[in-house]
Parts: structure tokens; C-alpha cells; sequence
């Protein structure tokens, strides 16, 4: 396109889609799911509770919760060739790579992976929310050379997923914690990787491809990469004592500050208040209240010199390290979160869809004669 530009970099402030998933307040700091605050839903809903309101649009009643259980349960299972493939794949590659892999790989698998009917996109959104989980866990025992721990018939999603990554059975705590931070990551409106999904969803790709692609966009350190980075960060810090230091040198060598700022959020990000608290509980808990106290430190001496504000990844990432997930798993674990709001809204894009094609504003050479080979 080259007559007048209309380039918004960035797309800052572009409404792309209408939605009725998140409702996301950035001055007020303010975030609801359907209409239920986050904060409450991290503190009394469960995950499968959170998914069912994504998906079907209400809290489910007890016997709705129930079977909406058994089927997500009953989803767990990953086909052999994806466990085959997992022990093909080199020791040191990057986990993310493998859960990229497995989204494609068990659209190969899945009986619905070309319908695009409703129906058949729920199925495919739950069995998805199941399935990675389990892939996650799976490829990180087998890279440590251990077979995996199959799926519980009973456990919950997020006491599930931490006994699949350990063998052993959670503490309660650990599972309430765990279960809170999926809910947190669980859903947030139009950020990169959701707007990912739903760009490929509009050219009327399946929903295994635009996970694939989901996966791929968050991935990023300016995405859900940043909470693996805010770990590395804090373990670079070593100790509380030296995080002034840190900041005077990170400022100086205008660095990048991963786990601050936010595109939308100006006052503060609301999940960031409730992991504040799930950290500090889960680092005390395990005898690591150091991480929480550098983070905190961090967070007032970053704030008061540049005003940043701490995002979702900041609080996350002494939380997970206190809950014993590999610093390599943080991103893993934020797509088990999201998967239900990337494919909630999968459900919208193909409910009302129109293909997304925006348009680039054309800054190269103008018209010029093609040059032969020989005469260049
Ligand atoms: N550290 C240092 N400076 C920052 C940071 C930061 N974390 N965030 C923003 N800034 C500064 C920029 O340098 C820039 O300053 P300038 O105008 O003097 O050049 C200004 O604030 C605006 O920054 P942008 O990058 O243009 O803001 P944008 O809205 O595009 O980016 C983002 C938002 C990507 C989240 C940014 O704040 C960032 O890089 N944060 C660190 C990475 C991170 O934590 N990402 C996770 C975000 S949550 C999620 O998953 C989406």
C-alpha cells in the first residue's frame, strides 16, 4: 500500500474482533472473564470450572461439572507415536519446540481435525486442554530419561499435571497455587498470541494449526517467554543484597527489564497482585523466600526509577520456581493456561468469521525496469 499509511505500529489500540471473553481495563487495572473477576476466580474457581465459563459461557452446575470432568479426564492420553517422537527429539531441545510439535502432531491424531462445526471444536478445545498438559509433562520425563508418569483417573487438572511432572502426588497447596496461576494465564483478550490463533483460524485453518501457531507466538521474551527470562534474571541477581546494583547497571545499560511493562496496562497488571501473594505464600512454603524478597526489591527499585509496572510474568516465575517446574517448563506452563482461552477463542473467530488481511504501508524503491542476468 503506498497512498496515505494509516500505520499503527504495532496495532497499539487496534480493536481487532469483537469478543465476549475478557473484559480488560488497562487504566483501571481491572480483569473479568465473562463478566467474574479474576481475583475471585483465582481464589475460589477451579480450572475446569474457568474452562467450562471460556467455553460454554456459564459456571457449570455440579452435575454439568462433573461430566465436563470425566470428558476432560477421560481426554488425558496421548497417542504413542507423539511419546515415540518425544524420544526421537535431541535431550537439550527447547520444550516449547516439543509442545509445538505436539499440537501438530496430535491434529494428526485427532477425529475431528479438519471439522470446523462448533461441536467438533469443543471437542477438540477439550481434548487439546487435556493433551498438552500431558505432553508437557511426558517430553520433560523423557528427556531426563525417565519414562512418564501416565494421566490420574481421579486427580484434578492442575494436581494432574504436577503429579504427570513428578510421579508424586501434590500438596493441596501446591495444587491450589498451581491451579490459580493456570486460571491467571488462563485468558487475556487480544494479546499476540491469541490474535495469533486468530488470524490462522480466519483463513479457515483447523484449530490444531492455529494452536501450532499460538504456541509459536508466545514463546517470544516480549510474550510468555518473559517469565523464564525473569527467572534467569533473578538467579543472575543471586541475592537480595544485590539487586540495587543490578538495577543501577541494568539502567545504565538501558536493558530490557523482562516481567515490566505492559502495552494495554497502565496502573498495574491485576494478575501480578494476586501471584504477589501466591509467590510469597509458595517461596516461604518451601524455604526460598529469598526469590520473593529479591523480586519484590526488584520490582520497588524498577518501579521507582522508570515507573514500570510488573506484569503477569513477574510474580509467576518465583511462584513456579517455589513449586519445583523447571525454569525451561514456565512458557510450557503458560500455554497450559491459555489453551483455553486461545481456543475459546477459536470458537468465537469461526462462529463469526472474516478472513484477517491487513494491509503494509510500502516503503521500497519505486518502479524500475527488471535487470537481465547478464546485464547486472
Ligand atoms: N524494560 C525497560 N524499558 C521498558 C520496558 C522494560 N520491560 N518496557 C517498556 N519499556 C520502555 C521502552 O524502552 C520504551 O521506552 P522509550 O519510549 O524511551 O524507548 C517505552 O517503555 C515503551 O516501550 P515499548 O516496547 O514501545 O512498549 P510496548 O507496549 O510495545 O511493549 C512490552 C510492551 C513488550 C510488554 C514491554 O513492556 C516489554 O518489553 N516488557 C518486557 C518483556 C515482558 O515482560 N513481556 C511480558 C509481557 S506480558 C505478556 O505476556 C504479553
Amino acid at each position: 500500500m503506498s497512498e496515505g499509511s494509516g500505520l499503527v505500529k504495532g496495532l497499539e489500540g487496534v480493536v481487532a474482533a469483537e469478543t465476549a471473553l475478557c473484559d480488560l481495563d488497562g487504566a483501571g487495572g481491572r480483569l473479568a472473564y465473562r463478566g467474574y473477576d479474576i481475583a475471585e476466580l483465582a481464589r475460589q474457581a477451579t480450572y475446569e470450572e474457568v474452562a467450562h465459563i471460556l467455553w460454554r459461557g456459564e459456571l457449570p452446575a455440579r452435575a454439568q461439572l462433573d461430566g465436563f470432568t470425566a470428558e476432560l479426564i477421560a481426554a488425558r492420553p496421548i497417542p504413542e507415536p507423539l511419546l515415540a517422537a518425544f524420544r526421537l527429539l535431541p535431550k537439550t531441545v527447547d520444550p516449547m519446540r516439543a509442545l509445538q510439535l505436539s499440537a501438530s502432531l496430535l491434529g494428526a491424531f485427532d477425529p475431528d481435525a479438519a471439522d470446523n462445526s462448533a461441536e467438533a471444536n469443543f471437542r477438540k478445545a477439550l481434548r487439546l486442554t487435556s493433551q498438552l498438559a500431558t505432553a508437557i509433562c511426558a517430553h520433560h520425563r523423557i528427556r531426563l530419561g525417565k519414562d512418564p508418569a501416565p494421566p490420574s483417573k481421579d486427580l484434578g487438572h492442575s494436581a494432574n499435571f504436577l503429579f504427570m511432572l513428578t510421579g508424586e502426588r501434590p500438596s493441596p497447596v501446591n495444587v491450589r497455587a498451581f491451579d490459580a496461576s493456570l486460571i491467571l494465564y488462563a485468558e487475556h483478550e487480544m494479546n499476540a498470541s491469541t490474535f495469533t490463533t486468530r488470524v490462522i483460524a480466519s483463513t479457515l485453518s483447523d484449530m490444531h494449526s492455529a494452536v501450532a501457531g499460538g504456541i509459536g507466538a508466545i514463546k517470544g521474551s516480549l510474550h510468555g517467554g518473559a517469565g523464564e527470562a525473569v527467572m534467569r534474571t533473578l538467579q543472575e541477581i543471586g541475592t537480595v543484597e544485590n539487586v540495587d546494583a543490578f538495577v543501577e547497571r541494568a539502567l545504565a545499560q538501558k536493558r530490557r527489564l523482562m516481567g515490566f511493562g505492559h502495552r494495554v496496562y497502565r496502573g498495574g497488571d491485576p494478575r501480578a497482585a494476586v501471584l504477589h501473594g501466591l509467590a510469597e505464600e509458595a517461596c516461604r512454603q518451601s524455604g526460598q523466600g529469598m526469590w520473593f524478597e529479591m523480586a519484590v526489591k526488584l520490582h520497588e527499585q524498577v518501579n521507582r526509577a522508570k515507573g514500570l509496572i510488573p506484569n503477569v510474568d513477574f510474580y509467576s516465575a518465583p511462584l513456579f520456581y517455589a513449586l519445583g517446574i523447571p525454569v525451561d517448563l514456565f512458557t510450557p506452563v503458560i500455554v497450559a493456561g491459555r489453551i483455553a482461552g486461545w481456543t475459546a477463542h477459536l470458537l468465537e473467530q469461526y462462529q463469526d468469521n472474516r478472513l484477517i488481511r491487513p494491509r503494509g504501508h510500502y516503503t521500497g524503491p519505486g518502479r524500475r525496469p527488471f535487470v537481465p542476468l547478464e546485464k547486472r
